[in-house]
Order: structure tokens, then sequence, then C-alpha cells
């Protein structure tokens, strides 16, 4: 995977890069899941698919996640160790918590992470296919969030997978805002 975009910040790495998420040998892949943890479509329904059936069996025996939350489970027949299963807002208009569960949703990923010792994870651009929320706003909160956390790591690898060059050339501004900002 050729990372379109890479800044490190310290001992870490953010990088930007178009692709499908289920090929990342990463610790952990992120999943833009829903509440009940059964599995569904776009980011959700590649994982489940490329992970194999044991990981839907692995999902039934948590029951559920509240939004915002994340649940961890082992990467299956995937090429990365972990899935991070995490519950992005639906989009509502922008009045209904929407950035602080999306906020969350990156940080509670990322406080599992460390937990099982991963140093390197990928995230999707949560919440912004089925759940609405606009692409450009996600990649400010997701770079935001992310920041936020990297104090808790010795050295992370962090790779934003996108699915559109849009959706990198807004994490790559988001990244690049924050990189000045610092
Ligand atoms: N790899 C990386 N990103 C992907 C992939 C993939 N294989 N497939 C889709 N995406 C991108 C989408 O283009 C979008 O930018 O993931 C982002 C999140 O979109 P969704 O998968 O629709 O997730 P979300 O908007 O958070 O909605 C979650 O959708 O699939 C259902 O079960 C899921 O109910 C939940 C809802």
């Amino acid at each position: 995977m050729q990372a379109r975009y890479e800044r490190r910040l310290g001992a870490h790495a953010l990088e930007v890069v178009v692709a499908d998420i289920t090929t990342l040998a990463v610790d952990a892949i992120v999943n833009a899941a829903n509440e009940t943890l059964l599995g569904g479509g776009g980011v959700d329904g590649a994982i489940h698919r490329a992970a194999g059936p044991g990981l839907l069996a692995e999902c039934r025996k948590i029951g559920g996640c509240p939004t915002g939350e994340a649940r961890l489970t082992a990467g299956h027949r995937l090429p990365a160790r972990h899935v991070i299963h995490t519950v992005g807002p639906i989009w509502r208009g922008g009045d209904r918590d929407e950035e602080a569960l999306l906020a969350a949703a990156y940080r509670n990923s990322l406080v599992l992470a460390r937990a099982h010792d991963c140093a390197s994870i990928a995230f999707p651009s949560i919440s912004t296919g089925v759940y609405g929320y606009p692409g450009r706003a996600a990649a400010e909160v997701a770079v935001t969030a992310v920041a936020a956390e990297l104090s808790q790591f010795r050295a992370l690898r962090v790779v934003f997978c996108c699915f559109s060059e849009p959706a990198a050339d807004w994490h790559r501004e988001a990244l690049e805002a924050l990189v000045e900002g610092t």
C-alpha cells in the first residue's frame, strides 16, 4: 500500500491512503459498525465478508455497542490482528452531539488499541457513508481526535484509509492544518 501522504508527529506516523481497509496488514482495523454489531453494508459488510463467519459469531457474543463506544474482536481471516468495532453517529444536522460522538468513536477505538498494545491502526472515514456525516467536517474531527490521543502511545502508526480521492484530500488538508498549528 503506497501511502498517499504521510506526516510524522514525533515518534508517530499519520498516513492517508485510498484503499480497501480489509487489505491492510496493521495491528487493528476499525470497523464503522452499527449498534447491533451484527454487520451491515459499506465497510462493515466488506470487513465481515473478508473476515469470514467467525467474526459475526464473535460479535454476537458481545451483545452490541452504544454509539461513540468501541469493542475489540480478533481479525479472523483478515490480515489485521484485530478489528475494533465502533459506532459513529448518524448525521441529523449537527445539533445532536454528532461531533462529540464521532470524536468519541475515534478516541475509544484508540483506548482499546492502546490496551491491546497495537502499534498500527487503520480507520475508515467513520459515519461518512450511510450515516451521512459531511466528509470534510468528519475528517477534521477524525484528525483532531486522533492527534489528541497520540501521547498515550510510544510510537503509533495511524492510517486514515479513505475510499475516495476527495476523502483523502479532506484528511490530508486536516493533517496539514494540524501540523501547521502545532
Ligand atoms: N474500505 C475502506 N473504506 C470503505 C470501504 C472499504 N472496503 N467500504 C466503504 N468504505 C467507506 C465509505 O466510502 C465511507 O467513506 O467507509 C466510510 C463509512 O461508510 P459506511 O461504511 O457507510 O459507514 P457509516 O457511514 O459509518 O454507516 C454505518 O452502515 O454499513 C452500515 O452496518 C453499518 O449500519 C452501519 C452504517
